[in-house]
Formats: C-alpha cells, sequence, structure tokens
C-alpha cells in the first residue's frame, strides 16, 4: 500500500518529486503557496522546463494518485509524511541558507500534525535542521514524537524526472523509528528495481548533500583551471581531461570546462558551506578556492572573447547563443551570462541573446541585453558569436552558415567545446576561441 503524502513546494524538486513519488504508487498532494503556479497545475499545465514532467503530471493525474493545492487542509492527522521542498536561496549578506520559506512552511504545518506524520525535508537544509525542526516540535506540539527526517534530493534541472527515478543512490536521515520506517516505505519500489537506499542519521544525510555539491563544483572549477593552463601553455585541455576522466578513482563526469558553474545550487551550496565553515572554525579551503575560481573563470572567458574582438568591443555587436544555466531547463538562476553579458555592455558592445526557454527570463535580469527570437536572427550582422550553452539545436548549427549571416570580420567563440575546431577554421571567421585549446 502507498503512502499518503503531502509535498509543499511545486518548484523543480517538489513538483518533481511529488509527480515522481505518485509514479511509485503512493497518494500525493502537491501543495505551494504561488496560487498561480497551482491553478496553472490544476488547469493541466506545467510551470517547468522540464523533459518528461508534462507526461508524467498528466498521467498521474489520470490515475488519482496526484492533485494540487494552494492551501494546507485544516488537518493532516492521517498523512504519513509531509516532504519539505520549499527554497533554501543564499542569504544576501550572510552566504548562508536562508530558511525564511523552510521555516514559514513548517509553522504552518505544526498545529496539523498527526502522531504519525513525519516531517521530511527534501530542501537543502544546514546540518542540524531535522534536529531544530525536532525541538520546535517539542516545543510547540509536546503530544507528538519529534518525526522528523532527512532526505536530500540530488536531481539535476533538465534531467529531473530520470534522475530521481533512476538516481545513484537515495539517501535518508531519520531519528525515529517511525520516521526509518517511512522513509524505507517511500523508496521501496525503487529499491525493489536495485536502486541503493542509504539510510543514516539525519546530520550526516544533510552534511552529505552540501559535500556532495560542494566536491561537483569542485570538481568543475578544477577542470577550468586546466583549462585557463592549457591555454597558455599552448596545449589543448579536453583529451588532457579525457585521458584524466579515464582513470577510474577520477571519473569522467563534471570535468567539462565552461564559463563557470552556474545554476540555483552549486553557487548557493558552496557560498553556505564555505560560510558554516567560517562561522564554526573550520575553513573549507577547497571550497573557497572553487567560489574564487568559478568567479576568475567567468572573468577570464569574458576577457578572452573582448580580446578576440581586438582593441575595443565598443560598438560591436556580440551574438551569445543559450543563456539558461545549462540545456534542458528554463532557470538562469545564477547562470554565467548574467556575470558576463553585463561586461560587454558597459564596454560598449551590443549584446544580442536567444535561448529556446529562458530567454525572457534573462531579458529581464540583464538590463540593456537585446533578444532575438533564433540563433539566425541573433547572428545576423553580428561581429562574434559566442556558444554560451550547449542547447543541442545549438551545438548542431553549422559555422560556415552562420558565418555567412555575420559581419565582414566576424569572430567565434566556443565556450562549452561543443563545435568542431576545424569546422569553425574552414569557415573563414577571422579568429576562433574554444574554450581550453592553447593550439588554435
Ligand atoms: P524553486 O524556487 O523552484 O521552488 C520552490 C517553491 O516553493 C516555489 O514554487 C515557492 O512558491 C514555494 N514555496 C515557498 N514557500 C512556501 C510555503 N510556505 N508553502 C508552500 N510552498 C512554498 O526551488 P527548487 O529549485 O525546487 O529548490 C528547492 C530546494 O531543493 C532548495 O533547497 C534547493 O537547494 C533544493 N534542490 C534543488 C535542486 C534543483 O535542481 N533545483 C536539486 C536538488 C535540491
Ligand atoms: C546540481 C547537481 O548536479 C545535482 O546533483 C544537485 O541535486 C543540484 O545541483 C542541486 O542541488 O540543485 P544542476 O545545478 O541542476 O544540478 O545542474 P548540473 O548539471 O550539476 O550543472 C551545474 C552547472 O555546472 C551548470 O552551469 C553546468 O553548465 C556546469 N557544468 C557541469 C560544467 O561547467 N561542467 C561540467 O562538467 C558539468
Amino acid at each position: 500500500m502507498g503512502l499518503h503524502i503531502w509535498a509543499i513546494g511545486a518548484g523543480y524538486v517538489g513538483l518533481v518529486s511529488g509527480a515522481c513519488m505518485a509514479r511509485l504508487g503512493h497518494r500525493v498532494h502537491v501543495m505551494d503557496v504561488n496560487v498561480d503556479r497551482i491553478a496553472m497545475l490544476q488547469a493541466g499545465g506545467c510551470p517547468l522546463h522540464e523533459e518528461g514532467l508534462p507526461e508524467l503530471l498528466a498521467e498521474q493525474r489520470a490515475a488519482g494518485r496526484l492533485s494540487f493545492h494552494d492551501h494546507l487542509p485544516d488537518s493532516l492527522a492521517d498523512v504519513d509524511a509531509v516532504v519539505l521542498g520549499v527554497g533554501t536561496p543564499q542569504h544576501p549578506i550572510t552566504g548562508r541558507a536562508d530558511l525564511t520559506y523552510l521555516d514559514a512552511a513548517f509553522r504552518d504545518l505544526l498545529p496539523r500534525l498527526g502522531p504519525d506524520t513525519v516531517v521530511i525535508t527534501k530542501s537543502t537544509v544546514p546540518v542540524g535542521t531535522a534536529e531544530r525542526l525536532a525541538a520546535w516540535m517539542a516545543r510547540a506540539r509536546p503530544d507528538l514524537e519529534g518525526h522528523t527526517a532527512s532526505n536530500p534530493e540530488f536531481l539535476r534541472e533538465g534531467t529531473a524526472v530520470a534522475d530521481f527515478l533512476r538516481p545513484d543512490r537515495v539517501v535518508g536521515g531519520a531519528r525515529t523509528a517511525r520516521g526509518r520506517e517511512v522513509l524505507q516505505t517511500l523508496y521501496a519500489p525503487m529499491e525493489a528495481q536495485g536502486v541503493r537506499v542509504f539510510l543514516t542519521d539525519t546530520k550526516a544525510a544533510e552534511l552529505s548533500k552540501y559535500a556532495s555539491n560542494a566536491f561537483l563544483a569542485a570538481k568543475i572549477a578544477f577542470a577550468n583551471d586546466v583549462a585557463a593552463l592549457a591555454e597558455s601553455l599552448g596545449a589543448d585541455a579536453g583529451p588532457a581531461l579525457e585521458a584524466m576522466g579515464m582513470d577510474s578513482r577520477i571519473g569522467p563526469q563534471f570535468l567539462r570546462p565552461g564559463p563557470g558553474y552556474g545554476g540555483s545550487c552549486f553557487p548557493k551550496d558552496t557560498a553556505a558551506m564555505a560560510a558554516v565553515g567560517q562561522d564554526s572554525g573550520t575553513v573549507q579551503y577547497i571550497v573557497e578556492a572553487a567560489i574564487r575560481g568559478n568567479h576568475k573563470a567567468q572573468e577570464r572567458v569574458a576577457g578572452r572573447v573582448a580580446d578576440l574582438l581586438g582593441p575595443d568591443v565598443k560598438g560591436k555587436k556580440i551574438a551569445v547563443l543559450g543563456l539558461a544555466f545549462k540545456p534542458g531547463t528554463d532557470d538562469a538562476r545564477d547562470a554565467p551570462v548574467l556575470t558576463i553579458a553585463p561586461r560587454w555592455i558597459a564596454a560598449g558592445a551590443t549584446v544580442v541573446g536567444c535561448d529556446p526557454a529562458a530567454a525572457q527570463t534573462v531579458a529581464h535580469l540583464v538590463p540593456g541585453l537585446h533578444i532575438a527570437p533564433t540563433a539566425w536572427d541573433a547572428v545576423e550582422g553580428a561581429d562574434a558569436v559566442v556558444l554560451m550553452t550547449e542547447w543541442p539545436d545549438y551545438a548542431r548549427l553549422a559555422p560556415s552558415a552562420l558565418r555567412a549571416r555575420m559581419a565582414p570580420h566576424a569572430v567565434a567563440a566556443d565556450l562549452r567545446r561543443a563545435w568542431d575546431k576545424n569546422s569553425l577554421l574552414a569557415a573563414g571567421f577571422d579568429r576562433v576561441y574554444r574554450l581550453g585549446d592553447g593550439t588554435i
């Protein structure tokens, strides 16, 4: 028998988790305070650009296992689990996780909880949060037994549904036997398919999430340093990193150099881990270096593109293909373009961007950025074309066709190493920059 669940927050994590938990056979109510988002979901729409999600929402609604709500019911007494998936953004001053939304959601839940309801935190939260919520519960509801649990989520945007249903592992942290039982039942269908469900205590589960994101961010920052080194030594970082990744102790993933990591999680979670390290007197040297390296990587590639255009970018037109922080998503939170494009605009360039999903969002975030409906429109008469996000449609564009639409002395910059170097050179660009390739 499936569990009865309320998922709080209908964002990338809350909505995807809710729909996937319904797919596992549980009865799931997704709740969000954003009434427009809930109205859209109730009307059969999907507010996120995420592969497979619209189909999954429709399938699970039709099966009667998934519903959407803009408020909580008076009582959650018969509910097995409440899964918190609200945002925990970076606090603008302290750099730590801002728990305003999480605490507000928990405050609303408290009077409604039943004796067997487990409050599971899926949002990324500081170590000790499950303990803190249990202590809060003990004060506000001494009749309850403090069933709080941690279940960090490791899905990536763009592949969120597949990542949720076929993860490398599920991590759960429980404080009580009931919490452990609910976590086990929640993921039993996945465990039956061979997924490892790793249960531990709540602090270890919470720490595993920050440590994983920080490690992946550091791996990318390392690859970006190797790319910069390769450029200055006249080597190509691509095959070097590929050779490195063949060592099974290192592995090939997250070694692709680029214009710096972005997104709603790596920047904020590395900042939070570094801040907690500072506060607790246990400086996180690697994480701090990754953060610094990431800023430098963005600054460096912005400069490399400007250098391609000659002594001055003033009056030049730069076409930017891809604005989302990665392909497959409409999310632009901390996308590299948000720090890179303003540098060119401030130096007097006209910057025209395009993106299949994130164009309007980025247009609101970068004053002075022009938006073109397609890549062809963006490059029309441009002096430079920059591949910022490797959307498959942009990676497939023929350099010669791009070149034909551009200004006489046009240059090309491939910040994702997704285009073929020889085709770029053969297309007749005056100068070509392929990130990490010092052999050009
Ligand atoms: P999001 O901004 O997409 O969604 C958060 C949602 O919570 C919003 O729709 C908001 O309206 C809603 N909300 C806020 N307060 C609420 C309340 N009191 N009651 C009900 N709903 C409320 O955020 P996200 O990207 O899904 O991230 C959520 C959490 O999951 C964060 O802690 C994040 O670090 C973590 N996480 C995110 C990802 C990802 O890929 N985005 C992956 C793993 C973990
Ligand atoms: C990341 C993690 O991969 C997820 O496991 C985690 O759950 C999530 O953060 C989170 O906590 O929110 P996500 O941010 O969706 O997922 O996307 P990633 O695929 O990790 O990419 C993050 C950034 O790193 C992107 O800007 C991407 O372009 C960049 N990246 C990634 C590289 O520059 N090189 C790589 O090799 C990989």
